[in-house]
């Protein structure tokens, strides 16, 4: 049976502030600039899921990809979007909200609420020059 990944894209809205509160100031604004700023700023995200798995004969789907959309907006996207993720939201609690430790923590909520399928990679734009991947290592 093929195997295909099929990958829905969707966008949200977040403020944040990337600090390390064990840095100095001057050392937290060397290292993360903008995203340091003291009263936040935000990012208009883009976030691709890739789920992988078997083609299902009855309906050519390795899986609804309305299905898939629903699953991120509820588990996700709705504690997330016109949120700040530093204050708001519950998945981020105590993490610097770098893209690289967002990523990671949706993948540990989404990965779960997925299954049976399975999740491939997740892949976070933080601008349209800078995105990072996962795939739950
Ligand atoms: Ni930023």
């Amino acid at each position: 049976m093929p195997i295909v990944t099929v990958t829905r894209r969707l966008r949200f809205n977040a403020a944040h502030r990337v600090h390390n509160p064990a840095l100095s100031d001057a050392e937290n604004a060397r290292l993360f600039g903008k995203c340091n700023n003291p009263n936040w700023h935000g990012h208009n995200y883009t976030l691709d899921v890739s789920v992988r798995g078997p083609v299902d004969e009855r309906t050519g789907y390795v899986i609804d990809l309305g299905v898939l959309r629903g699953i991120v907006e509820r588990e996700v996207l709705d504690h997330t979007d016109h949120r700040n993720f530093n204050l708001d939201v519950p998945y981020m609690r105590d993490i610097n909200p770098t893209t690289e430790n967002i990523i990671v923590a949706m993948w540990r909520v989404l990965a779960p609420a997925i299954a049976p399928a399975t999740l491939q990679r997740l892949r976070l734009w933080e601008t349209e020059n800078n995105y990072v991947d996962y795939s739950g290592e």
